[in-house]
């Protein structure tokens, strides 16, 4: 039997030095695509995989993402006596119960491995999720749920994949994969980053992560990787042949919401898919198309 994956990680610190001036004060995981910040996507997708607490590793300058899964009780009342429900119910209907979050501060910008090694003691000794809101995924079952399925089946490791242009390996961690069946790549080597001519592969990770809790171990002992940070890729690639470990080509579309084109694309992507506003966006979509 599978342990459970009840814990999720969300590291937040990161600078977003790819959206100023729009992240000078505010923390690029509150950027907004349609009407709803992208961390609160991460929340709710890691809500609908059984999630039941939520570890944000911060840094400084994120108070607003605290303050956007905290009550706001003056908004509350303002909207309590104009009688605007709905828009109650969509502020409230996905907030945490009390004790289900936790902060803690990733101190210094060291990579994503360190800020995973700093949710350690709140992890504790157990499996857990990682989810990169930058990440954004647009599927009909949320992508950690598929990913929990496969969990429940082969247990052990398993990370989000999908195959890339070979031009872009040097954007993501790649697989060096084993026995590969479409769906479930087995994982046989992990490279961070590498050049195109150098790939062992173009299948690539993708920001949503099932780990077993020995990766803190393997954390604590990995140097200074790509970027000269402290890599996640590194740490789990040291766990190949120690526990079961696959990629999942899950079924979704994945906007790369760190990047200005793939944020824009995901805008418009998730307002094609909303009903309420289906029919005027691609009106606009099909008119900006003709003056092209
Ligand atoms: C991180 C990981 C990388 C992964 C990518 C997915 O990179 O280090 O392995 O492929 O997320 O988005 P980052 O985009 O933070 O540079």
């Amino acid at each position: 039997m599978n342990r459970p994956i009840r814990k999720a990680v969300f590291p937040v610190g990161g600078l977003g030095t790819r959206f100023l001036p729009a992240t000078k004060a505010m923390p690029k995981e509150m950027l907004p695509v349609v009407d709803k910040p992208l961390i609160q996507y991460a929340v709710e997708e890691a809500r609908a995989a059984g999630i039941e607490e939520f570890i944000f590793v911060t840094g400084r300058g994120k108070q607003a993402i605290e303050d956007h899964f905290d009550r706001s009780y003056e908004l509350e009342d303002v909207l309590r006596e104009r009688d605007k429900r709905d828009l109650l119910d969509a502020i409230n209907s996905w907030m945490p119960k009390a004790g289900q979050v936790s902060y803690t501060r990733q101190m210094e910008p060291l990579g994503l491995g360190h800020a995973v090694r700093c949710a350690k003691p709140l992890v504790g000794d157990e499996p857990f999720a990682v989810l990169l809101a930058d990440d954004l995924i647009l599927a009909p079952r949320a992508c950690l749920a598929q990913m929990v399925d496969a969990y429940n089946k082969v247990g052990g490791n398993i990370i989000a994949a999908m195959d890339v242009p070979r031009e872009h390996t040097k954007r993501y961690g790649i697989i060096s994969p084993g026995k590969d069946n479409a769906q479930l790549v087995e994982v046989k080597g992990l490279v961070e980053k590498p050049k195109p001519e150098e790939a062992p592969s173009t299948t690539a990770v993708i920001g949503r992560y099932i780990l077993q809790p020995s990766v803190f171990r393997h954390l604590d002992y990995v140097q200074r990787g790509a970027g000269g940070e402290i890599q996640l890729t590194d740490a789990m690639a040291r766990m190949i042949g120690e526990v079961p470990f696959h990629g999942l080509r899950f079924k979704g579309e994945r906007y790369d919401c760190g990047d200005k084109v793939g944020f824009l694309h995901a805008n418009i992507a998730f307002a094609l898919a909303r009903e309420d506003m289906q029919k005027d966006v691609a009106a606009i979509v099909r008119e900006v198309h003709k003056q092209l």
